[in-house]
């Protein structure tokens, strides 16, 4: 880019000269490559793209609700990144490009809410470093996306935002917890935008609507400023349309490096820092066999399907058939991993799962720390006993044990050490499951039925909690669609898990790319004329409410503690 300058400087007179006004902007499917494109030839404005993509949640957010708040300050960055254009100053990874933050994550000036009522006027001082990080490199927040309630479940429901719809299937939950961020970047409303994953929240989201996402090596990226749920198994990444995006995603996140309020992070090995993960898509240096797949060793984990054959079912079995054979056909050498004993999801997340050991000790951490202002509770005891009277979040029936349980349990139980074992047990397995068979990778469905409709109890059949507990990277990937039926035009997205050993996100990314070079799976939903152009009719002056639409499921009361 640094060495088009010149020749772009000498378009954009040129343009700005033909065109009085620039031309009206398509971001259906828009990349950075493509809005870079756009801008650096003068065919466009940085407050023409804002105004473009504040347009389509306008039109269509009112079907999907997956939007909680538009950043108020987004107008005025959008013009002062015009002047940086006009005056060559145009620079930074993500100069001008739209992006959601689920809204657990902290940008001044929204609240960050998790969703919740109580939590409705809970205002940082400050952005998270990861935010910032973003900021630096140019990305425009827009807004603020729905999520399930403090990121606790995966069906994207909030006392606050309500049910966020899949844009697939307006019967269907967009998956979770950071399914407002999915719903929203599969609609086109921004080109990525963020989630954090506990169990499957970054992957849950990208499987159900037809995206990619990272949850990234334990440690890479700081997770301060971030509502949390538990020290061990808490991340943040990126959800976006293509591989390029999410590794740029990448690259800006981990830039924030080690991080004294995330001691995590201190487990970053010093060769990873300064990583460009794009470098790793780009075929011109990829040279590692993996763009041929002829040596590639990966392994599929047998105990992560559900081999019962259903409408729920059937459709994710037969997208991983038809990945197997690709890989097969590509030369790849298939391992299946038959221990189904010690690779069972549902097995695994009852033994050894320890958010509920963790999740009073670091969300009140969080509501205690200086760097909020504003009306909340200053506890999680006292965010689920706040208000008898008038309940200010919302826990579904298949949580209240979860809660319950979590309000009189802490890293002091006995219990923890023994889970932490198993933790540590389960992540030597693992290695030694890659080293044993010389694996590059392994891949299973992320979830082994298609995402539950609304109403349903719980995201049941998701296969995160393996990555979640050993702390491993995951690239997620679309791979195909169940059959088309009357509510779901296209039919229902279906995504795969690509899990890599800690700090190989440069290799699961060239191997996911080698995948979807000869796949691409993704499509952009048509439900309701998502797939149509949005004119911009209106010139902003300021930018319009989000209306909250609190649509919640009559199975969902809200809770009382
Ligand atoms: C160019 O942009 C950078 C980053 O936004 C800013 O710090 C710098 O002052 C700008 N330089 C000029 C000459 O405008
Ligand atoms: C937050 O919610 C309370 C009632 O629960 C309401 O009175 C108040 O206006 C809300 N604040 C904001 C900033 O929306
Ligand atoms: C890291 O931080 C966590 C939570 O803040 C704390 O429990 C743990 O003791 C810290 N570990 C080290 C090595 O400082
Ligand atoms: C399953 O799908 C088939 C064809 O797609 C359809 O005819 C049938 O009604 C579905 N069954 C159920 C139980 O939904
Ligand atoms: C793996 O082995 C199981 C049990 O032997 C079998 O049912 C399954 O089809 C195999 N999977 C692959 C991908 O070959
Ligand atoms: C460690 O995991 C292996 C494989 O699942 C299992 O066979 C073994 O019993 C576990 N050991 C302990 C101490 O939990
Ligand atoms: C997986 O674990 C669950 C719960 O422990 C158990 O009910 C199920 O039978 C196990 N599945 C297999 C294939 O071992
Ligand atoms: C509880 O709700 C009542 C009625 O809306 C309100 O007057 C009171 O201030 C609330 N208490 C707290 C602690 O939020
Ligand atoms: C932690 O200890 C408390 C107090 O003994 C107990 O009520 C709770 O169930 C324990 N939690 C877990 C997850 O073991
Ligand atoms: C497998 O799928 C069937 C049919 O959808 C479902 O009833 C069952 O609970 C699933 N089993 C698991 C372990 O997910
Ligand atoms: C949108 O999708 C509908 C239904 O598949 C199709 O008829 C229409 O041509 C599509 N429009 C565009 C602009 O692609």
């Amino acid at each position: 880019m640094h060495a088009l300058r010149p020749l772009l400087l000498s378009l954009i007179s040129f343009t700005s000269f033909t065109f009085a006004q620039s031309l009206p902007i398509d971001v259906r499917e828009a990349t950075i490559s493509s809005l870079h494109s756009s801008l650096f030839s003068g065919v466009t404005t940085c407050r023409d793209v804002v105004s473009a993509f504040i347009a389509r949640v306008e039109r269509f957010n009112s079907d999907i609700n997956a939007i909680i708040t538009l950043n108020p300050d987004v107008l005025q960055i959008a013009d002062s990144l015009d002047v940086s254009l006009s005056t060559g100053n145009a620079t930074g990874a993500l100069f001008c490009i739209p992006i959601l933050l689920k809204d657990n994550y902290d940008a001044t000036p929204m609240p960050s809410t998790a969703g919740c009522l109580a939590l409705n006027s809970s205002t940082p001082t400050h952005d998270a470093p990861t935010v910032a990080a973003l900021r630096r490199a140019g990305a425009v927040i827009l807004g603020k996306s729905n999520l399930h309630e403090l990121a606790l479940e995966g069906l994207s429901v909030s006392s606050l935002g309500g049910q966020t719809l899949n844009p697939y299937d307006f019967n269907r939950t967009p998956g979770g917890s950071s399914g407002g961020t999915g719903a929203a970047i599969a609609a086109s409303f921004a080109v990525f935008g963020t989630g954090t994953d506990t169990v499957n929240s970054l992957r849950s989201p990208a499987s159900a609507n037809s995206l990619f996402s990272f949850r990234p090596t334990r440690g890479l990226i700081s997770r301060s400023g971030v509502i949390p749920i538990s020290y061990t198994q808490d991340t943040v990444g990126a959800i976006g349309r293509c591989l390029y995006d999410i590794a740029t995603a990448l690259t800006v996140m981990s830039s924030v490096g080690y991080d004294s309020l995330d001691n995590a992070t201190s487990a970053i090995p010093p060769s990873t820092i300064g990583t460009d993960y794009t470098s790793f898509l780009s075929s011109s240096t990829s040279t590692s066999s993996l763009s041929s797949l002829s040596t590639i060793r990966i392994g599929v984990l047998e105990g992560f399907f559900n081999r019962t054959s259903t409408n729920e079912t059937s459709p994710v079995n037969a997208a991983m058939s038809t990945i197997l054979s690709l890989l097969q056909t590509a030369g790849a050498t298939i391992v299946n991993i038959t221990d189904t004993t010690t690779y069972n999801a549902t097995a695994i997340s009852s033994a050894m799962d320890v958010q509920q050991l963790e999740y009073r000790e670091s969300l009140t951490a969080y509501l205690s720390s200086p760097n909020l202002k504003g009306a909340r509770p200053l506890s999680m005891p006292e965010l689920y006993t706040t208000n008898l009277t008038t309940p200010e979040f919302l826990v579904i029936p298949s949580q209240y044990s979860y809660v319950e349980t979590a309000l009189r349990s802490s890293t002091g139980n006995a219990s923890y050490f023994t889970r932490q074992s198993m933790i540590a047990n389960l992540t030597r397995t693992l290695h030694s499951t890659f080293l044993a068979h010389n694996l590059d990778a392994i891949i299973y469905p992320e979830q082994k039925n298609l995402v539950v409709p609304v109403g349903s109890p719980s995201q049941s059949g998701r296969n995160g909690i393996l990555a979640a507990l050993t702390g491993s990277p995951v690239i997620t990937i679309p791979i195909g669609f169940s059959p088309a039926t009357s509510s779901a035009p296209i039919g229902i997205p279906i995504g795969m898990e690509i899990l890599g050993l800690p700090w190989s996100e440069g290799t699961l990314l060239q191997l996911a790319k080698s995948i979807d070079d000869r796949l691409h799976a993704r499509k952009m939903p048509v439900t309701n004329g998502l797939n149509e152009t949005v004119e911009v009719t209106t010139s902003y002056v300021t930018v319009p409410e989000v209306t909250l639409l609190r649509n919640i499921p009559a199975a969902y009361p809200l809770g009382v503690y």
